[in-house]
């Protein structure tokens, strides 16, 4: 079994050496897939670092390449970079798109995510590596590898969505960022980060797939015993966009300053809403105390008690009650 992981590991590495290679030595590569992350701002360094290549479009180039190198038909199928079809031929599973390896905490590519060139909306935007014995995507973060040192150095882990989100703001200097790519959060994933930082922040896209993202991973990372804090962006832009536009020590500041603990966050997401509707407010309390209860230390959930009671201006004594209710029925 390790031989046949080991096998896996091999035709991966390869395949990223040939999307690497198609990127930059042959005209389709560098007209369409180089020009494109040009056009996304991305420097010739940062195409280096991450790996990143092209796949032509062509129906099997990738798989024959492949053979003739003695890389087995198994291990290219096993990997999901070849689809044997049901009249016994071989076709690339990416093809025409640009490629993003997805590499494991010590450097390894498990698997690529790649994107397709324009915003058609009848094609899937990416199209990721099916799940394998060496690629489980709820065990990974995209960009760990290169993010690991800066993250225990800097003691907090910016989580964001995506793979060029996670490029964008490596390359403006902000190292310690990872994204959770085409999964809802997982607990795995958090404690992949929890042997880093317990700090998190969540830096989710800025429309309402992104919030709702965003208020599911608050409970999971708080029921790892782990600090979260949120960032917003303005509606319609995400880490990578918002990152472009925005001159580096704003950028910097914006993401040393403006991220909210959770309880301000819920507060600020629904406070507007609720001061005037005292039905609306009891379910924003009871919101916040069902996340609370997420937390397994006692001094922690005082501490956050103390902080609704002031800002929703409610007694402690209420929310504790409130709170040893809530524990109760998760048990
Ligand atoms: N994703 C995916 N499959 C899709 C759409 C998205 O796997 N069809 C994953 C990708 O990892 C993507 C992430 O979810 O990076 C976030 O999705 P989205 O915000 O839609 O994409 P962006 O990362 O912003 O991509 P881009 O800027 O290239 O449009
Ligand atoms: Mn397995
Ligand atoms: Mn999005
Ligand atoms: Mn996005
Ligand atoms: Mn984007």
């Amino acid at each position: 079994q390790a031989n046949e992981k080991e096998s896996m590991y091999l035709v991966s590495e390869f395949a990223a050496k040939y999307f690497q290679n198609v990127l930059h030595n042959t005209d389709e590569g560098r007209s369409i897939g180089y020009s494109y992350f040009k056009e996304r701002g991305f420097t010739g360094e940062t195409i280096k670092k991450w790996g990143l290549g092209y796949s032509p479009e062509e129906w099997d180039a990738f798989s024959k390449e492949g053979i003739s190198k003695a890389y087995k038909l198994e291990y290219l199928e096993k990997t999901g970079l070849t689809i044997v079809r049901e009249d016994g031929r071989m076709a690339d599973r990416f093809r025409g798109r640009v490629m993003f390896p997805i590499q494991s905490m010590s450097g390894r590519v498990l698997g690529f995510g790649g994107r397709i060139l324009g915003n058609d909306k009848k094609v899937a935007k990416y199209l990721n590596s099916p799940e394998s014995d060496i690629y489980h995507k709820s065990k990974v973060l995209y960009g760990i590898f290169h993010a690991k040192q800066a993250i225990a150095k800097k003691d907090n882990c910016y989580l964001v969505e995506g793979y060029t989100d996670v490029i964008q703001l490596h390359q403006a200097g902000i190292e310690n960022v990872v994204a959770s790519s085409g999964t809802a959060l997982t607990p795995d994933q958090i404690r992949l980060i929890s042997r880093l930082t317990k700090n998190i922040t969540v830096l989710f896209d800025g429309d309402a797939a992104g919030l709702r993202a965003s208020i599911r991973g608050i409970d999971l990372i708080l029921e790892e015993g782990m600090n979260v804090k949120v960032c917003s962006f303005p509606d319609g832009d995400d880490p990578d966009s918002f990152a472009k536009k925005t001159p580096h020590d704003e950028l910097v500041k914006y993401l040393e300053e403006s991220p909210k603990d959770f309880i301000q966050f819920k507060a600020s997401l629904l406070m507007d809403e609720a001061k005037a509707d005292p039905v609306k407010k009891a379910g924003l309390i009871r919101d916040m105390v069902g996340s609370i209860g997420k937390i397994p230390d006692r001094i922690q959930r005082e501490v956050y008690v103390q902080e609704v009671s002031r800002i929703m201006d409610i007694s402690e004594q209420i929310l504790v009650s409130e709170l040893a209710q809530v524990s109760s029925k998760e048990v």
